[in-house]
Parts: structure tokens; sequence; C-alpha cells
């Protein structure tokens, strides 16, 4: 078969031969891949920086896409073999039906982006109806899709904060009340956090980005009385597109109730892994079908993965490779 091989790490995949991948046990089935998404995962994966191990290569990329099974179900899927690629091995119990009113670039982009703002909003976020939120990195894919799932959660006052104009644009367009350009200096973006925070104590920050912006916003929240009534906010840490690394000031944490957590693959209990594919992949498929998320996608075909690879012009749309 064709698929998107990585040999090296730091080096781009590249579009080639590779054996049929087969099942191990009856758990496991091979499937038909229809479209699968790049995502920063992949990325960090291929270039090192991600905290996840790689334990073979040459490997093929991909954790998820759609796919058709060999009795012609159409299927969302996750693999750890690898979904860049005409066929793919995925666990059985691993696949959700994809509803026909969905086409498989938005089926396919839907899953990383959907599930890692599902765990943040719901599972660290403890988000409630009424809250007050922030996202940070509200251009990207998965920010943009945080921002529709705090509404669809209850949230009456979601703020997005990102860098690019266009970007910004069509998170208004996708519900935001609020965007927050961090293309400005640091002093008027700490200014627009600080207002943000007195007009709507926030409850939750979901933060794909980390870095610079983190720490400006963390300088913002830090309290200056010691009589306040705490107010809690819960601060997810997602991403780290703007940086790995972060100042914090001990102060920021005593003076206001911050309560810091992380959400990715190794820090999700198995409680709530257990209802990906039975609850969340199933409804963010609906919420789909009904208009309630939205994703920007651009087609490209697998072939041309090394060409697509390291693309930076996209602004929120997921690119998703088609065999
Ligand atoms: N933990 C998890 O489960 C999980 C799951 C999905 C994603 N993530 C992580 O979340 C992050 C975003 O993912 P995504 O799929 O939304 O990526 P994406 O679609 O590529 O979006 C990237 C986002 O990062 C922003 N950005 C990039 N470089 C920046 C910088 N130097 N300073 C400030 N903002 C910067 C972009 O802003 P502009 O476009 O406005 O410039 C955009 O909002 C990534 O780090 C990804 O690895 C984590």
């Amino acid at each position: 078969m064709k698929a998107a091989v990585l040999h090296k790490i730091g080096e781009t995949p590249k579009y080639e031969d590779y054996p049929d991948p087969k099942p191990k046990n009856e758990h496991e089935m091979v499937v038909h891949v229809k479209a699968a998404a790049i995502k920063n995962i992949e990325k960090m994966i291929a270039n090192g920086s991600h905290y996840d191990a790689v334990d073979h290569l040459p490997m093929v990329m991909g954790f998820d896409g759609v796919a058709v099974t060999e009795d012609g179900r159409r299927v969302l899927a996750g693999s750890p073999n690898g979904m860049m690629a005409e066929k793919a091995v995925v666990p059985k119990g691993f696949v959700v039906p994809v509803p026909d009113e969905l086409d498989d670039a938005t089926a396919a982009s839907l899953f990383n982006a959907g599930i890692s703002a599902w765990f943040a909003l719901s599972w660290r976020g403890k988000i409630k109806q009424g809250d007050s939120v922030l996202i940070m990195g509200a251009t990207g894919v998965a920010g943009k899709m945080a921002v529709q799932l705090a509404r669809y959660f209850g949230a009456t006052y979601v703020a997005a904060a990102g860098r690019d104009a266009e970007a910004l644009q069509r998170v208004s367009e996708l519900g935001a009340d609020e965007v927050i350009s961090l293309a400005q200096s640091d002093e008027a973006l700490s200014k627009a956090f600080t207002t943000l925070a007195k007009n709507h104590p926030l409850n939750c920050v979901i933060d794909f980005i980390w870095g610079h912006p983190a720490e400006i916003l963390l300088d913002a929240l830090t309290g200056h009385d010691l009589e306040a009534d705490a107010h809690v906010t819960r601060y997810v840490q997602v991403g780290e597109m703007a940086g790995a690394r972060i100042s914090l000031a001990a102060a920021t944490l005593r003076s206001a109730g911050i309560e810091m957590y992380g959400q990715g693959g190794g820090s999700v209990p198995k409680e709530e892994m257990g209802r990906l594919m039975t609850d969340i992949i199933p409804k963010l498929l609906q919420l789909a079908v009904e208009g309630k998320v939205k994703v920007d996608t651009e087609v490209v075909q697998l072939s041309d993965v090394e060409k697509v690879w390291s693309r930076s012009d996209l602004h929120g749309k997921r690119l998703v490779l088609i065999p």
C-alpha cells in the first residue's frame, strides 16, 4: 500500500510503499482509509518534541481518521498503527459510525480537536451553565472547537484570544462574545485580560498556546487584595504553540484562586477515556450534523504529504489527507 512514512525523527514523512498492515489478534481489523487529518501531535512526534515515545521506525503517521470497514461501514477510527495510508489496522472497539450527512474531511477533523476541547472543558474545566470562559489560541482548529463547545456546555460568556485577524473574525462568527488580539503590545494585552477578568470573572481558561501570552495572562490574573474573596479560575493547559515553558510568579498562585491543570494523553483517567467512543465522539459527530460545531478543512492528496506537512498558512483550517 501507499503511506506517509517517517524514517527518522526530525525528517518529514514521505509518500512511499509500505507493507499492508495485519491485525495482531481478533480484536483488530483492517480498514480502508478515506481521510486522515494532519494535527500538531503528529508533527511533534515527527520532529521529536512530543513527550510520547516513538518505539519503532520507520512508522506510518496518523493517529485517527475516517475509514471504511471490510463490511462497508464508514467509521471514525483511532489507530496506534498509522492512518495516513491506504489501509490501517484499528481496534474493533475503537470505531464510531459516521453519519451520512458528514463528509470525510469534516469527520476526520473532529477527532483530535473535539476530544481535547471536550475533555479540557468538561473533565478538567468542570464547565457549567453560566460560566465565563477564555480560550487561548482560539484561532486554531482545537481553539475554535473549544469556543463552540464552551457554548454547548452552557457558558454565557466566551472570550477568545488569537493572533490572526481573519481567523479572529471567524471565531466571532462561531459564537465568541469577545475576541482579544494577541498581536498587540504586552501592556495592551495585559490591560485587555485585566478588563475581561474584571467584567467577567473567569471560571475557566483553556490554553492551547502557553508561552509568553500565558505569562501575560497569569500576571494579569494575579490578585492585589489580601482581603479578596477567592474566585476560582480553573486554568487548563492543553497545547504549547507559543512556547513549551513559562515563568510563573509564586504570588500568582497565592493571591488568586487559580487552579492549574493539564489535559492530554497520559493525564485523562480510564473512566473518562472509556466514554470516548461510546459517548463523546458520537455526540461530537451529532453536533456537527446539527451545525452546532463546525470545522474548517482543506483537502490534499496523501501523495502530497511531504509537500504540505510544514504548511504554516492554515490559520484554523485542518489539512486532511485523502489516499
Ligand atoms: N492535549 C491535547 O489533547 C491536545 C489535543 C489537540 C491539540 N493540542 C495542542 O493544542 C495546540 C493547538 O492545536 P490546534 O490543533 O488548534 O492547532 P492549529 O490549528 O495549528 O492552531 C494553532 C494555534 O496556535 C496559535 N499559535 C501558533 N503559534 C503561536 C505563537 N507563537 N504565539 C501565539 N499563538 C500561536 C495559532 O494562532 P494564529 O493562527 O492566530 O496565528 C492558532 O491559534 C497545539 O499545541 C496542539 O499540540 C493538544
